[in-house]
């Protein structure tokens, strides 16, 4: 179903009490007055059960950041959907750019790990996006069609309907160099097309297609405001209370 989400993707940032700290300032807020958006915070795996206390109180939402493709084994390091959905986690980033290009996570395999979340009710954040030479040389729109062909694409309508899209231009993540406003919304636009394209005009529109990539307290309303951008999938600026609440309050 379409939603208003903004989503915080912490990394690999954060000690315990400051992690502690985080998700209680982010709670407090948006339980004193509340959000017109679903509010996640994707932490670090250490602190999801920290941050699941706190989604049982309040209106907060819980994400991991990874998972594996495995339900179970000898996976020395690994995570599984089934342990996340033990710990009523609700999503899971899949598909980062920094997974794809620091961990060689491909489009195959991200399906398979968005197949095993599904599979445990787990809805993946899945992100999409192209890196600045493709932007350059004018092939961003080819390269996300062939990322979302490659991946999400695969599943069936029912099994599409729980994925959450985060279009992440590689360019702007950490950067500073947000997409300008015009540039989300034509590629929003441009992903909602090729949904309906794909599936039908419905599953289209009941979408949530979040924008990634140095938004901030500053940008995000205007991001916000276009027609196809339903939220956003926030680094750096999700690790300070204060910004990010300002974030969840831009719609
Ligand atoms: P950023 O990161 O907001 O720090 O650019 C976004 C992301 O990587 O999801």
């Amino acid at each position: 179903m379409r939603q208003k989400i903004v989503a915080g993707n912490w990394k690999m940032n954060k000690l315990f009490h400051e992690a502690e700290d985080l998700v209680g300032a982010i709670a407090n807020a948006i339980d004193d007055n509340e959000p017109d958006c679903e509010v996640i915070v994707c932490t670090p795996s250490l602190y999801l059960e920290v941050a699941g206390d706190y989604s049982e109180e309040s209106q907060i939402r819980v994400g991991a950041q990874n998972v594996s493709e495995h339900d179970s084994g000898a996976y020395t390091g690994e995570i599984s959907a089934p342990m996340l959905s033990s710990m009523a986690i609700d999503y899971c980033i899949v598909g980062h750019s920094e997974r794809r290009k620091y961990f060689g996570e491909s489009d195959a395999l991200l399906f398979q790990k968005a197949e095993r979340l599904l599979e445990n009710d787990i809805s993946p954040i899945f992100c999409i996006g192209e890196l600045l030479e493709e932007r350059e040389a004018n092939n961003h729109f080819n390269v996300v069609e062939e990322q979302l062909n490659n991946s999400v694409f695969k599943f069936n309508k029912d099994e599409f309907s729980n994925i959450i899209l985060a279009y992440e231009p590689v360019w702007a993540i950490g950067t500073g160099k947000t997409a300008t406003p015009e540039q989300a919304q034509e590629m929003h636009a441009f992903i909602r097309g090729l949904i309906a394209k794909k599936y039908d005009k419905e599953t289209a529109e009941n979408t949530s297609i979040l924008y990634g990539g140095s938004c901030n307290a500053e940008n995000a309303k205007e991001l916000f405001s276009q027609k196809d951008v339903d939220g956003g999938l926030i680094g750096g600026a999700s690790l300070k209370a204060k910004d990010f609440t300002k974030i969840i309050y831009s719609f």
